[in-house]
């Protein structure tokens, strides 16, 4: 006969370390996958566990835990937008799941990489490099594309995008953090031609901000 504890599901942990860390921002530490170089793992600094920092905010009392969770927030968006369209689409990172790690539960993410195998590069360090010109149009796409996709994005600023530079040099942008809604009525979500304007205006922003780094602003 089995014996019982054999029947009982393996729970595997990540090993995951910190000579593994590859970037940080200020809620998320971003991990190498241990097994595959194609995803990463997105894990909460220590202070930044969602339940932790609800139980320290004023406005602890009408938002719920899950709008504090960016892990849970770009999960949701990206499963709702891969079920409506039926596939994962290119301008935003694409989402596996869940996995425990020694820092807790990490989000099981496509690591963007360019042509070459290296780490796509953010926004702000790409037109750093490069100046703002050769990114333009591919500014343009990317935020058409959200629009078309129904994608709710409250954070498309230039350190949540990174650039990918696909085989003979073209340009695609990838959001990689801020996705969902931050409304309490979640008006974008509702309304796709609402959504569109919304992204429309976050996109001349973001377009003024790169023409002046591009200036050394
Ligand atoms: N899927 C990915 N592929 C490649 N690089 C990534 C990916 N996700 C994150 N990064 C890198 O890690 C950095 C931090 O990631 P992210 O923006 O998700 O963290 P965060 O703590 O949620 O951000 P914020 O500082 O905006 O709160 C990004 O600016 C980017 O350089
Ligand atoms: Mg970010």
């Amino acid at each position: 006969m089995a014996n019982a504890s054999m029947e009982m599901p393996i729970e595997s942990t990540l090993e995951v370390n910190e000579s593994k860390l590859l970037a940080a921002g200020t809620r998320r530490k971003i991990y190498r996958h241990p097994e595959t170089a194609d995803k990463i793992i997105k894990v909460f600094w220590d202070d930044q566990i969602p339940a932790k920092r609800r139980a320290q905010r004023w406005d602890r009392w009408f938002k719920s835990v899950r709008r504090f969770d960016d892990n849970e927030n770009d999960y949701r968006q990206y499963l709702r937008v891969k079920r409506r369209f039926g596939k994962a689409i290119g301008c935003i990172y694409a989402i596996y799941g869940y996995a425990d790690t020694p820092f807790g539960r990490g989000l099981v993410a496509e690591h963007v990489r360019n042509a070459d195998g290296t780490t796509s590069e953010t926004l702000v360090s790409y037109v750093q490099e490069h100046g703002p010109s050769r990114i333009l149009p591919s500014l343009d796409t990317l935020f058409e594309e959200l629009a078309k996709f129904h994608v709710v994005a409250k954070d498309p600023h230039a350190e949540n995008i990174v650039v990918r530079e696909l085989d003979g040099g073209k340009l695609e942008l990838v959001l990689i953090d801020g996705l969902g809604d931050n409304n309490v009525i979640p008006f974008a979500t509702i309304s796709k031609a609402l959504n569109r304007k919304k992204l429309m205006r976050k996109k001349l922003s973001l377009r003024r901000r790169i023409l002046r780094m591009g200036e050394g602003g």
